[in-house]
């Protein structure tokens, strides 16, 4: 018999207009002064009122931190946690996408720990629970406000590291699709297919577990029908809810299962080229699917079908051909660029693969996936990928 821990969040609302609900939903896990983690584009654009200004209005005493930058480093997460000590706070809001989340997240787990982050990433154990943390997402996208992960990128080697564990998690979640309405095309893109990518990375997972199928089964459903309409109508509220809604569950499926070698593979990309984490999964995504797939046919058919790409009655292996020629088509729709097309120095490209092989495998997730690849077969997919 297989067992499922299940980690969410104590508290999660969901809907449009739920961001009202930050001062309360702060109060109830226990935060009265919070620190505000957020990015620059969010203060900037006005966003982040959406939020502060519920907090003012209710009398909370904040203060904000908006040095939070893409794909966060462990120079950025020291800064957070400086701040954190000055001010005297009791708790946190994280207001972004999977960024400024897993900034907060990595700045509670530091602050209550000590030490480097790079002692935290996995397999390490995080010994103790740090302050509680409220994670608003603006994009649909990473499920970071409801997984148990937190991406960082090590400043002194460029490794961009997974840390996990019940310190990662966030104490509540608001979920409201409204945030996202602004997101432009570029990002309304990569953040979906990361979400698509989660789900059915959960659903073939070695570690996937009925709960989490059930889960990964509905995102898969919900991003498949509805990535295309929201990237062209970004203004179509019925699909940024469904996209939103989608993206937290396609979150708690992975977080239950695990990501696989999309993902394993997928960071070191981001980490030494700088493409954006959605982007790089979107790369590898149809590669990936037709390097495993042989591995557990019926798995990957039942996404086919999940997604609508298939019928029950073509064979597996059909279904698994219809999907790999939907991802393919999604990727030219999307126009989702080969790393060479992106711009990508081939000459670092070509060297790098063995060291992004070797973190690949050392961040675990390809040891989740159903067919778990050697390093020369890691070289190799990068080589495939490549133009
Ligand atoms: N912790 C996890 O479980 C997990 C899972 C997947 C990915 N990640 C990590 O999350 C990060 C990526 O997060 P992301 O894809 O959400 O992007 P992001 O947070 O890096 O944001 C990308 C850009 O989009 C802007 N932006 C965000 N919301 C917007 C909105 N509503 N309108 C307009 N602009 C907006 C931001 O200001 C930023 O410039 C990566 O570092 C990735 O590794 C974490
Ligand atoms: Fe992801």
């Amino acid at each position: 018999m297989t067992i499922a821990t299940i980690l969410t969040p104590r508290m999660i609302v969901i809907g449009g207009g739920a961001i009202a609900q930050v001062a309360d939903v702060l109060g109830q896990v226990g935060g009265t002064r919070p620190l505000v983690v957020t990015d620059k584009f969010m203060v900037s654009s006005g966003k982040l009122a959406a939020a502060t200004d519920v907090l003012t209005k209710a009398g909370v005493a904040f203060d904000v931190f908006s040095d939070t930058i893409e794909d966060p480093t462990t120079e950025i997460i020291e800064a957070g946690v400086a701040r954190m000590k000055a001010g005297g706070y009791d708790s946190l809001v994280a207001f972004g996408g999977g960024s400024p989340i897993d900034t907060a997240k990595a700045m509670s787990v530091l602050a209550a720990n000590g030490g480097k982050m790079r002692q935290y990433k996995v397999p390490n154990p995080i010994p103790k629970q740090g302050l509680p943390l409220v994670a608003i997402p603006t994009t649909a996208g990473t499920g970071s406000e409801v997984t148990r992960f937190t991406v960082i990128t090590d400043t002194e080697t460029d490794e961009k590291m997974l840390i996990a564990g019940v310190p990662c998690m966030a104490a509540a979640a608001i979920v409201d699709y409204e945030l996202t309405l602004t997101k432009p095309y570029r990002l309304t893109a990569d953040t979906g297919i990361d979400s698509l990518t989660h789900a059915i990375e959960a659903y073939v997972s070695k570690r996937a577990s009925p709960h989490a199928d059930s889960l990964a089964r509905a995102a898969m459903a919900a991003i498949y029908r509805n990535i295309r309409t929201v990237c062209a109508e970004p203004q179509n509220r019925a699909a940024r809810e469904a996209m939103m809604l989608a993206s937290t569950q396609a979150g708690m499926a992975f977080s239950n299962s695990s990501v696989a070698l999309v993902h394993g593979m997928s960071r070191p990309i981001g980490a030494f080229f700088h493409v954006p984490h959605g982007l790089s999964n979107a790369m590898l995504l149809p590669a990936i699917t037709a390097f495993s797939a042989g591995a557990a046919l019926n798995r990957y058919a039942d996404c086919a079908r999940f997604m609508g790409v298939a019928g029950d009655d073509v064979s597996d292996q059909t279904a698994v051909a219809m999907l790999l020629d939907a991802l393919r088509q999604l990727n030219a729709d999307l126009k989702v660029p080969t790393p060479k097309a992106y711009g990508i120095d081939e000459a670092k490209y070509m060297s790098l693969m063995p060291t992004m092989a070797e973190q690949a495998l050392a961040s675990g997730s390809p040891n989740n996936n159903p067919r778990v690849p050697t390093k020369d077969e890691i070289v190799a997919l990068y080589q495939t990928v490549w133009a």
